[in-house]
Protein backbone atom coordinates (compact mmCIF):
# COMPACT_ATOMS: atom_id res chain seq x y z
CA UNK A 1 0.00 0.00 0.00
CA UNK A 2 1.49 3.77 -0.66
CA UNK A 3 3.16 5.17 2.21
CA UNK A 4 -0.16 8.37 2.11
CA UNK A 5 -3.15 5.63 1.56
CA UNK A 6 -1.32 3.89 4.36
CA UNK A 7 -1.44 6.85 6.59
CA UNK A 8 -4.65 7.60 6.10
CA UNK A 9 -6.14 4.15 6.87
CA UNK A 10 -4.03 4.80 10.38
CA UNK A 11 -5.79 7.92 10.84
CA UNK A 12 -9.22 6.35 10.20
CA UNK A 13 -8.60 4.20 13.16
CA UNK A 14 -7.17 6.92 15.28
CA UNK A 15 -8.79 7.75 18.56
CA UNK A 16 -9.33 11.88 19.19
CA UNK A 17 -8.57 13.26 22.39
CA UNK A 18 -9.47 16.76 22.98
CA UNK A 19 -8.05 19.19 25.25
CA UNK A 20 -8.69 23.07 26.14
CA UNK A 21 -6.57 25.61 24.88
CA UNK A 22 -5.42 28.61 26.60
CA UNK A 23 -2.32 28.61 28.91
CA UNK A 24 -4.57 28.12 32.21
CA UNK A 25 -4.82 24.82 30.60
CA UNK A 26 -1.15 23.83 30.69
CA UNK A 27 -1.05 21.50 34.16
CA UNK A 28 -0.85 18.62 35.63
CA UNK A 29 -4.81 18.05 35.70
CA UNK A 30 -4.98 18.62 31.85
CA UNK A 31 -2.06 15.89 31.64
CA UNK A 32 -4.00 13.65 33.70
CA UNK A 33 -7.19 13.94 31.08
CA UNK A 34 -4.61 12.71 28.07
CA UNK A 35 -3.09 9.91 29.91
CA UNK A 36 -6.37 9.04 31.01
CA UNK A 37 -7.85 8.65 27.31
CA UNK A 38 -4.26 6.92 26.59
CA UNK A 39 -5.17 4.41 29.10
CA UNK A 40 -8.71 4.03 28.30
CA UNK A 41 -7.78 3.31 24.53
CA UNK A 42 -4.97 0.83 25.54
CA UNK A 43 -2.45 2.92 24.01
CA UNK A 44 0.78 0.81 24.06
CA UNK A 45 4.69 1.58 23.51
CA UNK A 46 3.82 1.38 19.59
CA UNK A 47 1.13 3.76 19.86
CA UNK A 48 1.91 7.45 18.66
CA UNK A 49 0.46 10.98 19.93
CA UNK A 50 -0.01 13.64 17.10
CA UNK A 51 -0.28 17.20 19.04
CA UNK A 52 -2.65 18.84 16.39
CA UNK A 53 -2.20 22.29 18.03
CA UNK A 54 -0.37 25.52 19.13
CA UNK A 55 3.10 25.56 21.52
CA UNK A 56 0.55 24.78 24.26
CA UNK A 57 -0.72 21.84 22.81
CA UNK A 58 2.96 20.60 21.39
CA UNK A 59 4.36 21.01 25.09
CA UNK A 60 1.26 19.39 26.81
CA UNK A 61 1.40 16.56 24.33
CA UNK A 62 4.81 15.54 24.01
CA UNK A 63 5.04 16.08 27.82
CA UNK A 64 1.87 13.52 27.97
CA UNK A 65 3.26 11.19 25.26
CA UNK A 66 7.11 11.56 26.84
CA UNK A 67 5.99 9.79 30.04
CA UNK A 68 3.38 7.84 29.39
CA UNK A 69 4.72 4.01 29.86
CA UNK A 70 8.26 5.87 30.19
CA UNK A 71 7.79 7.36 26.66
CA UNK A 72 5.47 6.68 23.46
CA UNK A 73 6.39 9.00 19.99
CA UNK A 74 5.06 11.31 19.48
CA UNK A 75 4.54 14.26 16.12
CA UNK A 76 3.92 17.79 16.36
CA UNK A 77 1.60 19.06 13.90
CA UNK A 78 2.01 23.13 15.34
CA UNK A 79 -1.15 25.58 13.96
CA UNK A 80 0.36 29.19 15.29
CA UNK A 81 3.13 31.04 13.87
CA UNK A 82 4.78 30.97 17.10
CA UNK A 83 4.83 27.40 17.35
CA UNK A 84 5.77 26.97 13.86
CA UNK A 85 8.58 29.31 14.01
CA UNK A 86 10.28 28.34 17.50
CA UNK A 87 8.22 26.03 19.97
CA UNK A 88 7.81 23.04 18.07
CA UNK A 89 11.48 22.14 17.82
CA UNK A 90 14.26 21.78 21.08
CA UNK A 91 12.73 18.87 22.57
CA UNK A 92 11.21 20.80 25.50
CA UNK A 93 8.23 19.43 26.35
CA UNK A 94 6.69 20.39 29.37
CA UNK A 95 3.60 22.19 31.32
CA UNK A 96 2.95 25.09 34.11
CA UNK A 97 3.05 24.11 37.72
CA UNK A 98 2.06 26.25 40.67
CA UNK A 99 2.53 29.81 38.87
CA UNK A 100 5.86 28.63 37.78
CA UNK A 101 5.75 28.66 33.65
CA UNK A 102 7.27 25.59 32.17
CA UNK A 103 8.13 24.23 35.82
CA UNK A 104 7.77 20.44 34.83
CA UNK A 105 8.92 18.54 31.54
CA UNK A 106 11.39 16.13 29.64
CA UNK A 107 13.75 16.94 26.99
CA UNK A 108 12.56 14.38 24.34
CA UNK A 109 12.49 15.11 20.65
CA UNK A 110 9.30 14.27 18.57
CA UNK A 111 9.51 11.62 15.91
CA UNK A 112 8.36 14.25 12.85
CA UNK A 113 7.12 17.59 13.08
CA UNK A 114 4.71 18.89 10.07
CA UNK A 115 4.21 22.21 9.05
CA UNK A 116 1.48 23.57 7.16
CA UNK A 117 1.17 27.26 7.09
CA UNK A 118 -2.26 26.92 5.73
CA UNK A 119 -3.43 26.56 9.39
CA UNK A 120 -2.53 30.09 9.90
CA UNK A 121 -5.71 31.63 7.69
CA UNK A 122 -8.02 30.70 10.48
CA UNK A 123 -5.18 32.58 13.18
CA UNK A 124 -6.72 36.06 14.73
CA UNK A 125 -4.54 38.43 13.46
CA UNK A 126 -3.16 39.33 17.32
CA UNK A 127 -1.43 35.57 17.81
CA UNK A 128 0.36 36.48 14.43
CA UNK A 129 1.86 39.38 15.84
CA UNK A 130 2.11 37.11 19.21
CA UNK A 131 4.48 34.73 17.38
CA UNK A 132 5.79 37.14 14.95
CA UNK A 133 7.88 38.39 17.98
CA UNK A 134 9.95 34.91 18.45
CA UNK A 135 11.02 35.73 14.44
CA UNK A 136 12.23 38.86 14.62
CA UNK A 137 14.02 37.66 18.00
CA UNK A 138 15.61 34.75 15.63
CA UNK A 139 16.62 37.49 12.95
CA UNK A 140 17.95 39.56 15.13
CA UNK A 141 20.34 36.66 16.48
CA UNK A 142 21.34 35.38 12.77
CA UNK A 143 21.66 38.36 11.64
CA UNK A 144 22.39 39.15 7.88
CA UNK A 145 20.18 38.37 5.16
CA UNK A 146 17.72 36.51 7.63
CA UNK A 147 17.06 40.55 9.36
CA UNK A 148 17.12 41.96 6.21
CA UNK A 149 14.38 40.01 4.90
CA UNK A 150 12.24 40.44 8.10
CA UNK A 151 13.29 44.17 8.70
CA UNK A 152 11.60 44.75 5.09
CA UNK A 153 7.88 43.45 6.10
CA UNK A 154 5.97 46.62 6.13
CA UNK A 155 2.63 44.80 6.92
CA UNK A 156 2.42 41.39 8.55
CA UNK A 157 -0.75 41.01 6.39
CA UNK A 158 1.24 40.87 3.12
CA UNK A 159 3.81 38.17 4.33
CA UNK A 160 4.95 34.67 3.03
CA UNK A 161 4.67 32.72 6.28
CA UNK A 162 6.31 29.96 4.46
CA UNK A 163 8.95 30.70 3.61
CA UNK A 164 9.64 33.37 6.92
CA UNK A 165 8.69 30.41 9.17
CA UNK A 166 11.03 27.89 7.26
CA UNK A 167 13.86 30.40 8.02
CA UNK A 168 13.11 31.22 11.78
CA UNK A 169 12.98 27.05 12.15
CA UNK A 170 15.93 26.73 10.61
CA UNK A 171 17.89 28.76 12.78
CA UNK A 172 16.30 27.77 15.86
CA UNK A 173 17.47 23.68 14.75
CA UNK A 174 20.79 25.12 14.04
CA UNK A 175 21.14 26.58 17.48
CA UNK A 176 19.30 23.68 19.25
CA UNK A 177 21.00 20.87 16.91
CA UNK A 178 24.99 22.38 18.68
CA UNK A 179 23.84 22.56 22.25
CA UNK A 180 20.21 20.08 22.86
CA UNK A 181 20.36 20.75 27.07
CA UNK A 182 21.37 24.51 26.99
CA UNK A 183 24.53 24.04 28.14
CA UNK A 184 25.65 27.61 26.58
CA UNK A 185 24.93 28.40 23.03
CA UNK A 186 21.18 27.65 23.29
CA UNK A 187 21.50 30.68 25.93
CA UNK A 188 21.03 33.25 22.97
CA UNK A 189 17.50 32.12 22.63
CA UNK A 190 17.02 34.17 26.00
CA UNK A 191 17.38 37.42 23.90
CA UNK A 192 14.33 39.80 24.64
CA UNK A 193 13.10 37.14 27.78
CA UNK A 194 14.91 38.71 30.88
CA UNK A 195 12.94 41.65 30.71
CA UNK A 196 9.65 40.44 28.55
CA UNK A 197 9.59 37.33 31.17
CA UNK A 198 9.57 40.18 34.26
CA UNK A 199 7.10 42.36 32.37
CA UNK A 200 4.60 39.63 31.55
CA UNK A 201 4.64 38.42 35.43
CA UNK A 202 3.77 41.77 36.50
CA UNK A 203 1.41 42.64 33.94
CA UNK A 204 -0.16 39.20 34.78
CA UNK A 205 -0.02 39.55 38.41
CA UNK A 206 -2.28 42.84 37.90
CA UNK A 207 -4.52 41.04 36.29
CA UNK A 208 -3.61 42.71 32.58
CA UNK A 209 -3.82 39.87 29.97
CA UNK A 210 -0.33 40.87 28.15
CA UNK A 211 0.53 38.01 24.93
CA UNK A 212 3.94 36.60 25.53
CA UNK A 213 5.04 38.14 22.46
CA UNK A 214 4.13 41.70 23.35
CA UNK A 215 5.85 41.56 26.74
CA UNK A 216 9.15 39.81 24.33
CA UNK A 217 9.05 42.46 21.69
CA UNK A 218 9.31 45.16 24.48
CA UNK A 219 12.21 43.38 26.34
CA UNK A 220 14.30 42.93 23.14
CA UNK A 221 13.33 46.97 23.43
CA UNK A 222 15.42 46.99 26.53
CA UNK A 223 18.02 44.25 25.75
CA UNK A 224 19.09 46.45 22.72
CA UNK A 225 19.85 49.53 25.14
CA UNK A 226 21.62 47.23 27.15
CA UNK A 227 23.22 45.74 24.42
CA UNK A 228 24.48 49.05 23.52
CA UNK A 229 25.06 50.67 26.76
CA UNK A 230 27.06 47.05 28.17
CA UNK A 231 27.97 45.39 25.10
CA UNK A 232 29.04 48.25 22.44
CA UNK A 233 25.86 48.10 19.85
CA UNK A 234 25.99 50.92 17.30
CA UNK A 235 23.32 53.07 18.70
CA UNK A 236 22.38 53.40 15.00
CA UNK A 237 21.07 49.67 15.16
CA UNK A 238 20.19 50.00 18.54
CA UNK A 239 17.42 52.96 17.52
CA UNK A 240 16.90 50.96 13.80
CA UNK A 241 16.00 47.30 15.58
CA UNK A 242 14.10 49.37 18.88
CA UNK A 243 11.76 51.50 16.05
CA UNK A 244 11.06 48.20 13.72
CA UNK A 245 9.87 46.55 17.07
CA UNK A 246 7.38 49.85 18.12
CA UNK A 247 6.03 49.79 14.28
CA UNK A 248 5.02 46.35 14.27
CA UNK A 249 4.16 45.69 18.10
CA UNK A 250 1.84 46.95 20.96
CA UNK A 251 3.30 49.30 23.72
CA UNK A 252 3.98 47.65 26.88
CA UNK A 253 4.40 50.17 29.34
CA UNK A 254 5.24 49.42 33.34
CA UNK A 255 4.77 53.03 34.85
CA UNK A 256 7.93 53.95 36.83
CA UNK A 257 6.90 53.69 40.56
CA UNK A 258 6.58 49.86 39.51
CA UNK A 259 10.54 49.22 37.84
CA UNK A 260 11.48 48.14 41.74
CA UNK A 261 8.90 45.48 41.04
CA UNK A 262 10.28 44.64 37.45
CA UNK A 263 14.26 44.31 39.05
CA UNK A 264 12.64 41.84 41.67
CA UNK A 265 10.79 39.70 39.21
CA UNK A 266 14.06 39.43 37.23
CA UNK A 267 16.40 38.35 40.22
CA UNK A 268 14.30 35.18 40.48
CA UNK A 269 14.49 34.02 37.12
CA UNK A 270 15.41 30.18 37.01
CA UNK A 271 17.97 31.68 34.49
CA UNK A 272 19.97 33.79 37.24
CA UNK A 273 23.60 32.58 38.70
CA UNK A 274 24.69 33.14 42.08
CA UNK A 275 21.65 35.90 42.58
CA UNK A 276 23.03 37.91 39.52
CA UNK A 277 20.48 38.88 36.74
CA UNK A 278 21.71 37.09 33.51
CA UNK A 279 20.99 38.27 30.03
CA UNK A 280 21.26 37.06 26.45
CA UNK A 281 22.34 40.02 24.49
CA UNK A 282 24.03 41.89 21.27
CA UNK A 283 27.59 42.63 20.32
CA UNK A 284 26.26 43.59 16.68
CA UNK A 285 23.12 41.84 15.43
CA UNK A 286 23.63 38.50 14.02
CA UNK A 287 26.70 38.25 17.08
CA UNK A 288 24.71 37.31 20.28
CA UNK A 289 26.68 36.84 23.84
CA UNK A 290 25.54 35.16 27.01
CA UNK A 291 25.73 35.55 30.58
CA UNK A 292 25.66 39.03 30.85
CA UNK A 293 25.22 41.31 33.93
CA UNK A 294 23.93 44.46 34.20
CA UNK A 295 23.73 47.09 36.96
CA UNK A 296 20.34 47.90 38.41
CA UNK A 297 20.74 51.50 37.38
CA UNK A 298 21.79 50.99 33.77
CA UNK A 299 18.17 47.95 33.85
CA UNK A 300 16.55 50.60 35.45
CA UNK A 301 17.46 53.15 32.26
CA UNK A 302 16.43 50.13 29.88
CA UNK A 303 12.76 50.19 31.49
CA UNK A 304 12.78 54.15 30.69
CA UNK A 305 14.31 53.82 27.16
CA UNK A 306 11.58 51.09 26.58
CA UNK A 307 9.25 53.77 27.29
CA UNK A 308 10.54 56.50 25.24
CA UNK A 309 10.66 54.55 22.09
CA UNK A 310 6.69 53.04 22.53
CA UNK A 311 6.17 57.19 23.31
CA UNK A 312 8.26 59.02 20.48
CA UNK A 313 12.06 58.41 20.20
CA UNK A 314 14.45 60.15 21.73
CA UNK A 315 18.12 59.98 22.13
CA UNK A 316 19.70 57.21 23.75
N1 LIG B 1 8.88 24.14 23.90
C1 LIG B 1 9.43 25.28 23.58
O1 LIG B 1 10.62 25.35 23.25
C2 LIG B 1 8.60 26.52 23.60
C3 LIG B 1 9.12 27.73 23.08
C4 LIG B 1 8.29 28.84 23.08
C5 LIG B 1 7.01 28.78 23.60
N2 LIG B 1 6.55 27.59 24.11
C6 LIG B 1 5.20 27.48 24.67
O2 LIG B 1 4.24 27.74 23.64
C7 LIG B 1 3.04 28.18 24.25
C8 LIG B 1 2.48 29.33 23.44
O3 LIG B 1 2.18 28.86 22.16
P1 LIG B 1 1.14 29.60 21.21
O4 LIG B 1 1.48 31.03 21.15
O5 LIG B 1 1.07 28.80 19.96
O6 LIG B 1 -0.22 29.56 22.07
P2 LIG B 1 -1.44 28.54 22.14
O7 LIG B 1 -1.06 27.16 21.81
O8 LIG B 1 -2.05 28.77 23.48
O9 LIG B 1 -2.40 29.08 20.99
C9 LIG B 1 -2.91 30.40 21.03
C10 LIG B 1 -4.40 30.44 20.70
O10 LIG B 1 -4.58 30.18 19.32
C11 LIG B 1 -5.54 29.15 19.13
N3 LIG B 1 -5.15 28.47 17.88
C12 LIG B 1 -4.13 27.61 17.69
N4 LIG B 1 -4.01 27.31 16.39
C13 LIG B 1 -5.00 27.97 15.74
C14 LIG B 1 -5.37 28.09 14.38
N5 LIG B 1 -4.68 27.48 13.41
N6 LIG B 1 -6.44 28.87 14.08
C15 LIG B 1 -7.11 29.55 15.04
N7 LIG B 1 -6.78 29.50 16.35
C16 LIG B 1 -5.74 28.72 16.69
C17 LIG B 1 -5.46 28.32 20.37
O11 LIG B 1 -6.67 27.61 20.59
C18 LIG B 1 -5.24 29.39 21.44
O12 LIG B 1 -6.45 29.98 21.82
C19 LIG B 1 3.36 28.56 25.69
O13 LIG B 1 2.80 27.60 26.55
C20 LIG B 1 4.89 28.51 25.74
O14 LIG B 1 5.38 28.11 27.00
C21 LIG B 1 7.32 26.49 24.12
ZN1 LIG C 1 9.35 33.36 24.02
Amino acid sequence: MPVLLKGIEILRNATVIEIFSGEAFKNIETVQQVWEQLTEHRADRKSVLINLAGGMGCDLGGFAAGTYKRGIDFIQVPTTVLSQADAAYGGKQGIDFSNYKNQIGVFKDPAAIFVNPEFLKTLPAEQIVNGFAEVVKHSLLDGGKFWKKIYSIENLSSVNWKKIVQQSCEFKLSVVKADPYEKGLRKILNFGHTIGHALETYLLNNNVDALHGYCVAAGMIGELYLSHMICGLAEKKTRKAASYITNHFPSVIVPEAFYNELITLMKQDKKNRDGQIQFALLKDIGMPIINVTADEDIILQSFHFIEECYNVEKSL
